[in-house]
């Protein structure tokens, strides 16, 4: 079932499906080699989105390295001019839990690291959140999360108010039909924190999750690596590299070649909605059980319950989401 973009008013996109006004966007992530790519897409996309704040998180490597190259992304794309706030040290329940195996100690492979010429703000990223949205006009600011949901959750508790101002938001996490990518059932970014994505889930406001079903079909072939060199900017060598490092990683562990770019899904979904697949559905989060914790328990009938304010991503057009990629570096 293909959906208009329920993150937008109806109405508000153009024929080729991409919306017509600029997303106010506040991202979310915790950068991370695929939150990398996601950042530059961001960056690179002015037009469309208004990039009101990066807010960082502890997850795929601890809080104040997500924080920092959160800055060196930044730099490296040249938009220093917006803010980047960093927020929770630790999920708010379960112990803390990395991903440094995969993104390497740094968080960012290969990449060279530097330090960034302008630091974070000093506003905590819940208060960022809470702030920006709370300032702004009711239902104009959208919020994608590539990482564990801590700082969205904690804001919501903090100020619960942020819930139905919300335009609405575009996650990556969970799975269904792919099963898990750290334990059988679950998916990354909701296993470090699954009591936050519960708290977000459970929120009622409009939600979007690309969970691994549809991250897993959108893979940096060596192909759609190569169109990228092609560009030879440093933003495109960055990204070069980064794909080219998640390539060896993933045949390293033995998944193959091609890399699937989970986070740069919900960014690519606000840009251009029609490249995917949604089907509404209501979800839970699984967190009693020490082998399912972080299992996103997804249901396409509907019935009572939360939903179906929540969307799941099915399909991926992956040739149109890396035409995306490609064009925006491009500029
Ligand atoms: C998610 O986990 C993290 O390691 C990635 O950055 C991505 O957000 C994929 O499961
Ligand atoms: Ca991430």
């Amino acid at each position: 079932m293909v959906l208009a973009s329920p993150l937008l008013p109806q109405g508000a996109e153009t024929m080729e499906g991409a919306p017509m006004s600029k997303t106010s966007l506040i991202l979310d992530c915790d950068p991370g080699v695929d939150d990398a790519i996601a950042l530059f897409l961001a960056f690179a996309a002015p037009n469309e989105l208004d990039l009101l704040g990066v807010t960082t998180v502890a997850g795929n490597v601890g809080a104040s390295l997500t924080a920092r190259n959160a800055c060196m992304l930044r730099e490296i794309a040249g938009r220093e001019d917006v803010p980047v706030a960093a927020g929770c040290e630790r999920p708010m329940v379960r112990a803390p839990i990395d991903a440094g195996h995969f993104h390497v100690q740094t968080g960012l492979g290969d990449l060279n690291i530097f330090v960034p010429r302008k630091d974070v703000e000093t506003i905590h990223g819940v208060d960022f959140i809470i702030q920006t949205v709370m300032s702004r006009a009711s239902g104009t600011v959208t919020i994608a999360v590539t990482g564990p949901m801590t700082n969205l959750a904690m804001a919501m508790v903090k100020e619960p108010r942020i819930v139905g101002r919300l335009a609405g938001i575009a996650a990556m996490g969970g799975a269904r039909s792919e099963g898990g990518n750290i334990t059988a059932s679950a998916e990354y970014n909701i296993f470090a924190d699954p009591h936050a994505a519960q708290v977000v889930v459970a929120s009622g406001a409009p939600l979007v999750m690309m969970g691994l079903d549809v991250t897993h079909q959108v893979r940096a072939s060596e192909g759609r690596i190569a169109r990228i060199a092609t560009l030879d900017t440093a933003v495109s060598d960055a990204s070069v590299n980064l794909l080219n490092f998640m390539a060896r990683t993933e045949l390293a562990l033995g998944n193959g070649g091609d890399p699937p770019q989970h986070d740069l899904c919900p960014i690519a979904y606000l840009l251009a909605p029609h490249l995917f697949t949604l089907r509404p559905c209501r979800m839970e989060v699984e967190i009693a059980s020490s082998l399912t914790a972080g299992h996103t328990a997804v249901e396409f009938r509907l019935g009572d319950g939360p939903g179906p304010h929540i969307q799941w991503g099915t399909l991926a057009d992956a040739d149109g989401i890396f035409d995306l990629l490609t064009d925006r570096l491009s500029r």
